[in-house]
């Protein structure tokens, strides 16, 4: 068995990507959330933790947060991916608030990369909260969206691919000093 376990939760394959990446550099091990239990992850040392952002909640934290009283002491990075442009500082400090409290933070490095949306695989519900902003934004004078909300519509309307494996090349390293 390897030391080092990579687990994720991606909806729509981008987090999954950056997992199965980070986990062959690693050579670490690689589940989705649904294959791993406690016990399991206690056996490896270091632990790499992926969730996709919707609506500012990295998928998976609910587990993070559940397990962090048994994992202390391990050497442990998480990552976040989502649409909003890395470049914006002040929505992913937020993120980071939002997520990680500070002894959560003191346990575990986070870093955030850039993901991948289609409209077209979108669940009915995901497709309806994007109608809802889009029209949010195209009333005159509506001042309740964020710069998050447009991040997330313009990469909807740029059809862009923004994953991109170098960005982990930090997190990669820190997991292996
Ligand atoms: C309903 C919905 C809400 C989203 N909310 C956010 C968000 O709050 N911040 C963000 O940066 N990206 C947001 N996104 C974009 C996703 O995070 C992005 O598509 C990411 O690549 C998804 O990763 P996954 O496919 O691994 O689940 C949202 C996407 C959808 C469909």
């Amino acid at each position: 068995m390897n030391t080092t376990a990579v687990i994720y939760k991606s909806r729509y394959g981008s987090t999954r990507r950056y997992a199965s990446y980070i986990a062959q550099e690693l050579g670490a091990d690689l589940y989705s959330w649904e294959q791993i239990d406690a016990g399991q992850l206690l056996e490896y040392e270091k632990l790499v933790f992926g969730g996709g952002l919707y609506a500012g909640k990295m998928a998976g934290i609910g587990k993070i947060k559940k397990y962090l009283p048994q994992l202390w002491g391990k050497k442990m990075a998480a990552f976040t991916v989502g649409l909003t442009p890395c470049s914006d500082a002040g929505y992913y400090r937020q993120v980071d608030s939002h997520n990680f409290n500070s002894e959560m933070r003191a346990a575990i490095r986070v870093f955030h990369y850039s993901g991948n949306l289609e409209y077209d695989q979108l669940v009915f519900s995901h497709r309806l909260l994007i109608g809802l902003l889009r029209r949010g934004l195209q009333k005159k004078g509506s001042d309740d969206h964020t710069s998050a909300d447009e991040g997330l519509l313009t990469a909807l309307d740029r059809h862009e691919d923004c994953v991109d494996v170098d960005q982990t090349v930090e997190l990669l390293t820190y997991m292996q000093e």
